[in-house]
């Protein structure tokens, strides 16, 4: 989803809204730095993993019933996707009591966050912005990623699309706004595409003087 080098992920990485993922308990083996924050952290592990029983049918179901939009050729089935997020679910609640300790999952929302200026190296941002543009204005994403941009030196979100898989209608304007701003803010393809179309990331750096 990130295009993530070897070298990228030697630097200390936030990742943004990573809910019930295995990302940080991964990398944490690998002995590199992942913080991860959401407000889904604020619930225990037992509770967690009651939400994650209650909604995974659901959750596949809506999929079934969507299947034309996503491409089924690195995973085959409804079933295998199924298997995959499940193990990773799986994963995470086993790290997660450990990372809560070791302040590698955090309880945070955009559109504002408590590191300080420029704590990592990257952020990351996937499935939460751009996708819920029907549920999240164009106001909450530029504050949201100029929140990411203080607290990291650069920024990818992906993908570009939203829940309909049409592209948002406000990539363009972040791109616009975060340019005058003095960044460098980039579509780049990247190649993992799951939901069909839904093969760009955006990647925002401070670079340069605001032109305005
Ligand atoms: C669709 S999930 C994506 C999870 C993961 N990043 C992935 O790609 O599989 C969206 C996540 O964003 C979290 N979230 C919702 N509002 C948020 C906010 N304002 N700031 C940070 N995370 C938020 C949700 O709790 C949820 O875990």
């Amino acid at each position: 989803m990130f295009s993530l080098s070897d070298e990228d992920l030697k630097g200390s990485i936030l990742g943004c809204g990573d809910g019930p993922a295995s990302f940080n308990d991964e990398m944490t083996q690998k002995g590199l730095s992942v913080v991860s924050i959401d407000p889904i952290y604020k619930f225990d592990s037992k509770l967690l993993e009651q939400r994650i029983d209650k909604v995974y049918g659901h959750v596949l179901e809506r999929t079934r019933l969507n299947m034309d939009k996503y491409i089924w050729k690195n995973i085959s089935s409804v079933e295998e996707l199924g298997k995959i997020r499940m193990d990773s679910m799986e994963k995470f609640l086993a790290d997660y009591e450990k990372g809560k300790l070791e302040n590698r999952y955090i309880v945070g929302e955009l559109p504002s966050l408590q590191f300080k200026d420029d704590s990592f190296d990257l952020a990351l941002a996937s499935h939460l912005l751009f996708l819920y543009s029907e549920q999240l204005s164009l106001d909450f994403h530029i504050k949201s990623i100029d929140e990411l941009c203080r607290v990291s030196k650069e920024v990818r979100i992906f993908p570009l699309l939203d829940m309909n898989s049409n592209r948002s209608p406000y990539v363009d304007e972040v791109i616009e706004y975060f340019t005058k701003e003095g960044y460098s803010a980039c579509e780049e393809k990247v190649n993992y595409e799951f939901q069909k179309g839904g093969n760009k990331m955006l990647r925002i750096k401070k670079n340069g003087s605001p032109q305005h």
